[in-house]
């Protein structure tokens, strides 16, 4: 097992009361375990994805993590801005993780867009609930960022679904 604990908090003269930052470093970890475990699901499908959509989908899913990196970085500088440690090693985000492990075996273009699909739609969700607790523990730039990437998440979930949207 990871030591998930949050290992300490810096002091910060950033006026939120340090009870709700406190709960911000937390919902937002968990979160930044979610967008990394996403990355590393975009580039597992961008490598493996085979037949004759293979260069529609090779580009796409790597235009998707290169946004997905963008999402972890807004995430984890915002745990630091509010005096936390950014957890985001291997280790951490596979303990902590709530998507579904990305399967192995998948080739075709219409399995990766399925699989990426699941992905991104569980991720939307997860931030989206995450705004409202940003917004109940009244910590409105933090309900902007998951916000940002909550639209990001939901056009990107059309461009894979709309693969299978056509046939
Ligand atoms: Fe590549």
């Amino acid at each position: 097992m990871v030591d998930t604990v949050n290992a300490r908090v810096y002091a910060t003269k950033n006026d939120l009361p340090e009870a709700t930052r406190l709960e911000v470093i937390r919902l937002l970890n968990q979160r930044l375990a979610d967008s990394i475990d996403l990355q590393t699901q975009c580039k597992q499908a961008h490598w493996n994805v085979k037949g004759p959509t293979f260069i529609a989908l090779h580009k796409l899913f790597d235009d998707i993590n290169e946004d997905v990196e963008e999402y972890s970085d807004l995430i984890a500088e915002r745990v630091v801005q509010m005096g936390g440690v950014a957890e985001g090693t291997v280790g951490v985000v596979a303990d902590r993780s709530t998507l579904v492990d990305y399967p192995i075996g998948l080739a075709t273009g219409a399995e990766h867009v399925a699989a990426l699909s699941d992905a991104l739609a569980a991720f939307g969700r997860s931030v989206r609930l995450g705004i409202e607790e940003m917004n109940d523990l009244q910590d409105a730039g933090s309900a902007d960022i998951l916000t940002e990437i909550s639209r990001g998440v939901d056009k990107w979930l059309w461009f894979v679904e709309a693969h299978q949207q056509g046939a």
